[in-house]
């Protein structure tokens, strides 16, 4: 026990050595490669070639074990579907409106992709063909044969164009490996290698390491789909202009998504308000200066461990969670016990979660606020229009912060500090949206409650069929509420 652990103290100086002095991570020896025909996108015909690969992979469709994680419980083997909206209600009325305020899921394992979504409300696809960018293997293909048509027609009719007994794939090898010698590769050039592009990264200076988070940043990432007149999808785009390699802040992403109307997806029903949105912005938030980037440790260090099979060291390629996986990830690094690891988790996870359901609850309450104004309006109340103004900025600078750290799907884990800043800064926005928009009906003589009812019971039931999802035993209390 005693040698193991000294072993384990070596081998981890070597590792931070090594990683601190920015040479590669541990590798996986060295295998002969097998040469997968061009454009072959079959998964079983990878899977003849390299089958411990391909049955890992396969294993992403099973449910996960429940307790292992304390807020991704995603789907677990009583077979509930976690969900946003149950779990947080002040998103119901944040997100009422659109799909987004129907179903809001946590996630899956990557064989559910597609599947999710035919399940899912209808609603969340309505934005059409695009809904499969990050979805099938077969979106880059798709995308260039039909052109603007792939992102406005029906989304079912986008999907019929995918071979029958691939239609319900999801992310596969030919979406993260060349198929000539197995190296990493970004098969979604009109996303991310647009993206990159713009911000000037340079593609031949990528290092192995790096590519070993942008496989993931092909879809980990938040994006925007920009709206005709007639609201039709007419594209995607990641918002990172303005942004710099390693340093893709919430600022300017928000800062891109309020600069242009025809980023309005959709309408806050609360508030009346146009919007854009920010979905799962793991990528952004991990690379933006997190320590775990610093010392250049990528998403597969954590999320796709070596293992050893037989008496070869390979990636795991059932990608989860690293709670859900025994901390087998941090293990490669960290001497420290599974015990103490998993209560960092928890520490650096319960600290974003109450930021964020104050921060969540502070802005919901300027919606109601909005809401009120807007009703004052319509009986001939004049308000202030500097105030009501500047209320509004506050509001959606609130507004996009809380739904990023929502969004992000690591609750704070992959950049504790950044989440920390981000929620500060949404609850302060959103306190100064608040005391702008009273002063704006105090001015107006119209008396405000101190204390807002949310009234959140009419927006879980605003769900049509789905609200049947909604178990308020799901829901998450503030953690250190009582502390
Ligand atoms: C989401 C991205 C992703 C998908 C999907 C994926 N892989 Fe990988 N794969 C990786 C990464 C990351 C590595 C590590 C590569 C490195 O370190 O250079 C890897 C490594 C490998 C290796 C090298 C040996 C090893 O295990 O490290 C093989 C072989 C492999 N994958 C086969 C497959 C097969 C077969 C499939 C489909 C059934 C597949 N992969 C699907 C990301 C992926
Ligand atoms: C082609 C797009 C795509 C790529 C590439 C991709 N993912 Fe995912 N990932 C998704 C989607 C979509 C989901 C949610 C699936 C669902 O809920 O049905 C997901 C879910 C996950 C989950 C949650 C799994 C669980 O067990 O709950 C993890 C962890 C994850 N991805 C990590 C990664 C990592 C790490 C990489 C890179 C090695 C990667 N993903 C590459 C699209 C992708
Ligand atoms: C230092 C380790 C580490 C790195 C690096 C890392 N993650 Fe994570 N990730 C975690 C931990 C820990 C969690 C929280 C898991 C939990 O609560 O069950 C997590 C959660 C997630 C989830 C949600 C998992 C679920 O079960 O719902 C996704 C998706 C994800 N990470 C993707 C990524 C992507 C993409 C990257 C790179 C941009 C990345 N991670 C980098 C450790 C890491
Ligand atoms: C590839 C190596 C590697 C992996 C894998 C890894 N870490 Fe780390 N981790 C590091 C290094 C290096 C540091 C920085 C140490 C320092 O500067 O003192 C660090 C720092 C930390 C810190 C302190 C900084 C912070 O962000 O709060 C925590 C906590 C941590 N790791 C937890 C984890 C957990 C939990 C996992 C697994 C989910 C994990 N690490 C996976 C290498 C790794």
């Amino acid at each position: 026990m005693k040698r193991n652990h000294y072993v384990r103290t070596i081998i981890c100086a070597v590792v931070a050595v090594a990683f601190l002095t920015g040479s590669s991570p541990p590798k996986a020896e060295a295998m002969k490669t097998v040469r997968i025909p061009v454009s072959e996108i079959d998964p079983t015909v990878w899977g003849r070639a390299y089958p411990t690969q391909y049955e890992m992979w396969k294993k992403t469709e099973q449910p996960e074990q429940p307790g292992k994680s304390k807020y991704k419980r995603g789907f677990d083997a009583d077979r509930i579907t976690y969900d946003k909206l149950s779990e947080f209600p002040f998103l119901a009325l944040l997100f009422n409106g659109w799909g987004v305020g129907v179903e809001y899921n946590e996630p899956k394992g990557h064989a559910n992709m597609v599947r999710d979504q035919l399940e899912i409300d209808v609603t969340r696809v309505k934005a059409g063909g695009v809904c499969l960018t990050c979805k099938t293997p077969y979106a880059p293909k798709l995308q260039k044969e039909m052109g603007e048509d792939y992102y406005g027609k029906p989304f079912k009719e986008v999907l019929a164009r995918i071979p029958g007994q691939h239609r319900t794939l999801g992310v596969t090898c030919s979406d993260c490996h060349d198929n000539r010698d197995m190296s990493l590769k970004i098969s979604r050039e009109f996303t991310l290698g647009a993206a990159l592009k713009e911000m000037g990264v340079e593609r031949g200076k990528l290092t192995r390491q790096e590519m070993r988070s942008l496989v993931c940043a092909q879809c980990h990432v938040t994006y925007s789909i920009p709206k005709d007149k007639e609201m039709k999808s007419v594209g995607i785009f990641f918002p990172w202009q303005g942004s710099r390699w390693g340093n893709i802040t919430v600022e300017n992403i928000i800062k891109k998504i309020r600069s242009d109307p025809a980023n309005g997806e959709w309408t806050q029903s609360v508030t009346g308000f146009q919007m854009g949105f920010i979905r799962h912005p793991e990528f952004e938030f991990f690379s933006n200066n997190s320590v775990h980037w610093r010392v250049r440790v990528a998403c597969s260090d954590c999320h796709m461990p070596f293992v050893t099979v037989g008496t070869r060291k390979i990636s795991d390629h059932r990608i989860t969670s690293p709670l859900k996986n025994d901390l087998k990830a941090c293990e490669q690094c960290h001497i420290a016990s599974k015990e103490w690891l998993r209560k960092q988790v928890y520490a650096i996870q319960d600290r974003t979660i109450s930021g964020f359901i104050r921060a969540g609850y502070a802005t919901a309450t300027v919606a109601k606020l909005f809401e009120l104004t807007h009703g004052k309006q319509a009986s001939g109340k004049q308000i202030d229009k500097t105030l009501y103004d500047q209320a509004k900025h506050h509001y959606l600078e609130a507004f996009y912060r809380v739904v990023f750290i929502g969004a992000e799907n690591s609750v704070g884990f992959h950049n504790p500090a950044e989440a920390m800043r981000i929620l500060n800064d949404a609850a302060s926005n959103a306190a100064k949206a608040d005391a702008l928009l009273r002063q704006a009906l105090a001015k107006a003589g119209v008396t405000v409650p101190k204390k807002i009812d949310l009234k959140l019971a009419k927006y879980l039931d605003k769900r049509g069929q789905k609200k049947l999802m909604f178990k308020p035993e799901l829901q998450i209390k503030d953690p250190l509420a009582d502390k």
